[in-house]
């Protein structure tokens, strides 16, 4: 119940599936949560659930790729709540579905803004953010898809496995000032990004869950769950990992 007991966290994206699963998570466990996303009214929705139950949470409306954005999220946060101890870079969209030689400009500079781009603005201010106190844990949502290839998603790819190398590059130059980086690597997950993929399709869903060795989908909330160990000080010895939480899938 207490493993975040006094920190303050942001989560981005946690308007909807694995943020919100965390933000929840979180709270649950003792944080004061700050959600930022462009999807206002589910974001809303969240922190009102959260407060409603007695937690300490605000929603802010934030772009991830705009650095105007991401700034004055910090801002937000630290004039609010003092501090931040924990940073969860989650929020992510797929993008279009077209092989390389098909897929546009347009859709290439779109992911990589949002799912990239967004991560370095969230690590660089956060970095800022943590130093200023007595640092922190930052979590970045990769994919497996950041470490083996995906056939038609060549941005997505491209930007997940930007998210691994960002990572480690993060975290091996604040080692020493007390600001953990590491990412987490989910297979296919049961939100609405899965099914935006699927369609809801049956077909489509079965043989999505054919590709995971564990024969089913996972749940925004066992991202959480490993999202939360990398939040809290038992993970005190571990920075610079791309941990999947995947249910084998890249264990093939
Ligand atoms: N679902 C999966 O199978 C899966 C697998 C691997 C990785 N991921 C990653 O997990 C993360 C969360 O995805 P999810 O599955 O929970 O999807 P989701 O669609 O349920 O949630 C994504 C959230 O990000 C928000 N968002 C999108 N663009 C944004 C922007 N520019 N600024 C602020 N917020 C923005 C959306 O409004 C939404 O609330 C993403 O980074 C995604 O790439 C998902």
């Amino acid at each position: 119940m207490n493993e975040l007991k006094g920190k303050v966290a942001i989560v981005t994206g946690g308007s909807s599936g694995i943020g919100k699963a965390a933000a929840e998570l979180f709270a649950e466990e003792g944080a004061v949560v700050v959600i930022a996303d462009m999807c206002d009214a589910a974001g809303r929705a969240v922190t009102d659930g959260l407060a409603s139950r007695g937690h300490t949470a605000t929603f802010v409306h934030a772009d991830v790729s705009r650095e105007q954005d991401v700034q004055a999220m910090f801002t937000l946060a630290l004039s609010q709540y003092g501090r931040l101890d924990v940073l969860f870079n989650n929020a992510g969209i797929l993008g279009d579905q077209a092989p390389t030689a098909s897929a546009t400009a347009e859709n290439w500079d779109h992911v990589i803004a949002v799912n990239l781009r967004s991560v370095f603005l969230g690590v660089k201010y956060g970095i800022e953010a943590m130093l200023r106190g007595k640092g922190g844990s930052i979590i970045n949502t990769a994919s497996v898809a950041g470490l083996v290839g995906f056939g038609g998603f060549p941005a997505y790819c491209a930007s997940k496995g930007g998210v691994v190398q960002l990572t480690r590059a993060a975290a091996l130059e604040y080692a020493t000032q007390g600001v953990r980086v590491n990412c987490l690597c989910p297979g296919i997950i049961d939100t609405p990004m899965a099914l935006s993929f699927t369609h809801g399709n049956p077909d489509a869903v079965a043989a999505l869950t054919q590709t995971e060795p564990l024969g089913r989908l996972g749940r925004p909330e066992e991202v959480a769950e490993l999202a939360l160990f990398l939040a809290s000080d038992r993970s005190s010895f571990v920075t610079g990992a791309a941990i999947p939480v995947d249910g084998g899938f890249v264990a093939r």
